[in-house]
Formats: structure tokens, C-alpha cells, sequence
């Protein structure tokens, strides 16, 4: 027997940035975790930081114009002004929750170079380890609120519905157990879709749940073929593996860290004028490039960073030093690897999905900020500038609603199949696609249909592949080896109902 419970505030599905951002914004809500606190979501593994215009000599309207180049023709500039705009002081709320960002002597932040940015302005904390110590505050902050219930191993198994469509809860998983929670408002921030892809930098069940979810209920959905694959991932293959692969992050490159092959030679000239600090798209497709050709790829932080490592990047030093390689003497081997979703559930600037009801934030949401490439370290701050806005506007929800029309849970793919999926799409939707390879992966799963049609992952794999094969141009983070040329500058915005080739279920 299903378990009701009433709640009267945002039901928050994740426990990310954007999640807890959103809950202390909405003042009381309740927030389903899958994972203890802090732990498998991006936002703790994040190595950057938060890009903001925060230093004398920077204005928003410089990170926006940033922003919007990276973006690739596909940012809304109105959101990209939002961001830009109340980035320096989401920064500062963080540091006033306590989260340590890195000073200068007096008081103001450091603020460090990425690739793509024309001035430095990514607030760090202690070298690489922005995304934890930045958790640890808020989650601290969320802990000491009495108003914000927290359920950890709990994930959401469908969305109340309504006869109208209107959204009025969750149906959850909590521990063994299945509750029926009733709610006004249900927030998605359930993150990205790394843990659909065989070679990731983030945490494995990141499977693109939100995205399977919202599309199953009914809502838009936009950009979904835009991936970014980080260049930088750690290649530890021939170390043992480590699966999700370890990050080395881009500000190794700001620093002065050459991209080279196995013969030594530095290969990025051959590839961009900014070289190692090209647009990230450009510098995975030259990692991948090498490594196709046989050549290898080898990020050499020995003379930037040398004796240096264990306390300026003290995460990407441990990651290399578990496996035996030591970054201050040798080449760390790279690969590219899935990192960050553009695309998401459309929103509107507060949030708002096109189901009444429902809300998404952060990287499981599409406000129009990223584009076909989203920009370093912003993904952090859309986080908290977006998730505090989907809290205040979901909190303003009143009562309404009707019904669930069903409290079937949806199903799940067993973790064989999973495996599988995750490999063909690395695959064939990975950092070079082309029809044949796409039209391959949708044949698959096509074949996992019949058993697990409606199930959430599966579906965030079917919208980005039939995205990525209805896209006949190269953009942003989104290349055809068979369109190579850069051609139709138009969002993409789909349900299941008009999504290509027609996506054959709905849920029950
Ligand atoms: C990095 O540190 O390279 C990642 C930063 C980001 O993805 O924003």
C-alpha cells in the first residue's frame, strides 16, 4: 500500500546547487535526494568555480557578450542578461552562507582565467575544490532550516498528474517504500545526462531522470542533442579505469599547461589560433582527433604547475596520484568525456516548465543561458541565480489540482542494458556523430521499447539522439561529421508527441 503524504511548500527533486538553492529561496519545501547530501551530484565535483563579473575591471555586459559567443547563435540574451547581472551578487550570497572563496590580501576574490572568457573572473576555492566547499555551506545552510525537510535515498519514480496535466506531486521511492506526496509545485534539479554515456566526469546516477520525467508528463523540452564533452577528462584506461573519469580542469590550461601527443609535439596550433584556450568544443574535437589518429593525447601541467600541484589543484593531483601518475614530473593522458547538458526542460526565467505546476533549475533545466555550448564556470552560477528564482516562484504556487490520473511507478533499466546504452552512445551521439551512427543508436533503442519504453533515462536518450539526427548542421557542442557546416539557428523545442521520429509511448 502506497503511503500519501500532504506537503505544503515546493517538492525540490534533487539536492544539487540548484536544488538547495531553490529550497532556502522557497523559505519551506522538501527535498528528495537520491544520494546522502553532497554527494552524486555535479555541483560538489565541480572544479572551476563561478564565473562573475565581480572584478574592477569586468562589467555583466562583457561575461554576457562572453556568454553569448560561446553560446554559438543559441543563447536568449534576455536570460543571459539575468544571469550576468545577478551572478557577482549569488557569489556573494554563497560567501555570506559561508562557502570559502579564495581572497587577496584585502578581502577581494581571486579570480582566475578560462578558456573562452576575455577576462578573469571565475571565483575559486582552494585551486579546484570550488564545488565542495561551495555544497558544504549550503548544504549546512539547508541542515540548520527547520522549514526544509531533506529525504535522502529518495528518487522520484513518475509526476502526479492531474486529469487537466497540471502537475500536483511526486510519486517517490524512499528506501523500499513508495510515497504518494502530494504537493503544489514540484521543482526538477535533478542535473544532467553524464550517466547515459560510457566516458563521464560526472557522478553515474546523473541519467537525465528530470528530463525523462518531465518529457513523459506532457512538457517542452529544448536543445536536448547539445552535450558538452569536457577535453580534459583523465584517461586512466591503461591505469585500471576509473569509471567516472576523473577531471583536469580547464584552468590547468589557463595556467600555462600544453595539450601534447605522445610524440611530445604540441598539437593545439594545428587545431585554433587560442590554442589550449580555444572554445571547449574545439579542444575536444582535437583530443579526440589525435587520439583517433593513433597519436594520444597528453595534457603537460610540468612546467605551469609542477611542484605546485598538491595545493593549488589538489583534486585532479589526487585523482592522478591514485592511479600512479605524477603530474608534477608527467604528462597526464586526456580524453574528452561528457560533462554538461545545454539542453533541458524549457523553463521560463523563473523556472516555470510548460506544465503548470512544474519547475526545473539548473542543468536539468533549459532557460536559454548555455546555447549550443555553455561557457566555463557558468554552469555553477546559473545554478544559484535560476534555482533561487524557480524556489521564489514555486513557493508563490497556492493550492490547486486535482487527482493523479495514475500512481503507476515508471520502470527502471536494469543495469546490464544500462551499461549497454551507455556505451553506444558514447558511441554513436558522442563527440562526432553522423547519421549512420545515429540512426544505429536509435535502432537500439528502438529494441529496448517494447520492455522499458517509458522508463526516464531511456527517454532522455531517445530525445537527445533524435535531436542530434534531426539537427542537420555543426554547432556548439553538437558536431556531424556529414553536416560539418554551421547552418540553422534555430532552438530546438520538443514534446514526445512532435519529436521527430515520433516517440512511440506515453506514460500510462
Ligand atoms: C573545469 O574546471 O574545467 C570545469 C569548469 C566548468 O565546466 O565550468
Amino acid at each position: 500500500m502506497t503511503e500519501r503524504v500532504d506537503f505544503d511548500g515546493p517538492v525540490i527533486l534533487g539536492a544539487g546547487l540548484a536544488g538547495l538553492t531553490a529550497a532556502l529561496a522557497a523559505g519551506k519545501a522538501l527535498v528528495l535526494s537520491p544520494t546522502p547530501l553532497a554527494t552524486g551530484c555535479s555541483s560538489a565535483w565541480a572544479q572551476g568555480g563561478m564565473a562573475a563579473a565581480l572584478a574592477s575591471d569586468d562589467t555583466p555586459a562583457l561575461h554576457a557578450a562572453d556568454t553569448i559567443a560561446a553560446g554559438a547563435g543559441l543563447c536568449d540574451p534576455k536570460a543571459v542578461a539575468l544571469l550576468t547581472t545577478e551572478g557577482p551578487q549569488a557569489v556573494r550570497d554563497l560567501a555570506a552562507l559561508g562557502a570559502p572563496f579564495d581572497r587577496k590580501a584585502g578581502g577581494d576574490f581571486v579570480l582566475s582565467l578560462e578558456a573562452a572568457h576575455a577576462k578573469a573572473r571565475v571565483a575559486r576555492v582552494g585551486g579546484d575544490g570550488a564545488g565542495a566547499a561551495i555544497m558544504a555551506a549550503v548544504v549546512a545552510a539547508v541542515r540548520a532550516t527547520p522549514t526544509i525537510e531533506v529525504r535522502e535515498n529518495a528518487r522520484a519514480r513518475r509526476l502526479l498528474q492531474d486529469k487537466t496535466g497540471r502537475v500536483v506531486g511526486v510519486l517517490a521511492q524512499i528506501g523500499d517504500a513508495l510515497v504518494e506526496i502530494r504537493s503544489h509545485s514540484v521543482i526538477l534539479a535533478t542535473g544532467g545526462i553524464g550517466g547515459l554515456y560510457a566516458v563521464t566526469t560526472t557522478p553515474k546516477e546523473v541519467r537525465g531522470e528530470g528530463l525523462g520525467l518531465a518529457a513523459l508528463a506532457g512538457a517542452t523540452i529544448a536543445d536536448p542533442e547539445f552535450v558538452q564533452f569536457h577535453p580534459t577528462a583523465i584517461d586512466l584506461s591503461a591505469y585500471g579505469g576509473r569509471d567516472p573519469a576523473p577531471l583536469a580542469t580547464e584552468a590547468l590550461r589557463g595556467e600555462g599547461s600544453i595539450l601534447r601527443n605522445t610524440d611530445g609535439r604540441a598539437f593545439m596550433a594545428d587545431y585554433h589560433l587560442a590554442k589550449e584556450l580555444a572554445p571547449r568544443d574545439v579542444v575536444a574535437r582535437a583530443i579526440h582527433a589525435e587520439r583517433a589518429a593513433g597519436r594520444g593525447a597528453f595534457l603537460d601541467a610540468t612546467t605551469a604547475v609542477g611542484g605546485h600541484f598538491p595545493h593549488e589543484f589538489p583534486a585532479v593531483f589526487e585523482a592522478c596520484q591514485s592511479a600512479g601518475v605524477d603530474p608534477r614530473r608527467e604528462m597526464i593522458p586526456v580524453t574528452p568525456a561528457v560533462h554538461y547538458h545545454m539542453g533541458g526542460v524549457a523553463t521560463d526565467f523563473d523556472g516555470r516548465a510548460s506544465l503548470p505546476g512544474l519547475y526545473a533549475a539548473g542543468e536539468c533545466a533549459s532557460t536559454g543561458v548555455q546555447g549550443a555550448n555553455r561557457l566555463a564556470s557558468n554552469s555553477l552560477l546559473e545554478a544559484a541565480v535560476f534555482g533561487a528564482r524557480a524556489g521564489r516562484a514555486a513557493a508563490a504556487e497556492g493550492l490547486q489540482g486535482g487527482e493523479p490520473v495514475s500512481l503507476e511507478p515508471l520502470p527502471d533499466l536494469p543495469d546490464a542494458t544500462l551499461q549497454g546504452l551507455r556505451k553506444a552512445m558514447s558511441r554513436d551521439a558522442g563527440v562526432i556523430r553522423d547519421e549512420a551512427g545515429l540512426a544505429r543508436l536509435l535502432a537500439q533503442i528502438d529494441a529496448l521499447e517494447p520492455a522499458y519504453g517509458p522508463c526516464p533515462p531511456l527517454v532522455a536518450a531517445r530525445l537527445i539522439v533524435d535531436a542530434a539526427l534531426a539537427r542537420q548542421e555543426s554547432r556548439g557542442g553538437h558536431y556531424r561529421s556529414d553536416f560539418p557546416a554551421t547552418a540553422q539557428p534555430a532552438r530546438t523545442f520538443v514534446t514526445l508527441e512532435n519529436a521527430d521520429t515520433a516517440v512511440r509511448y506515453a506514460a500510462e
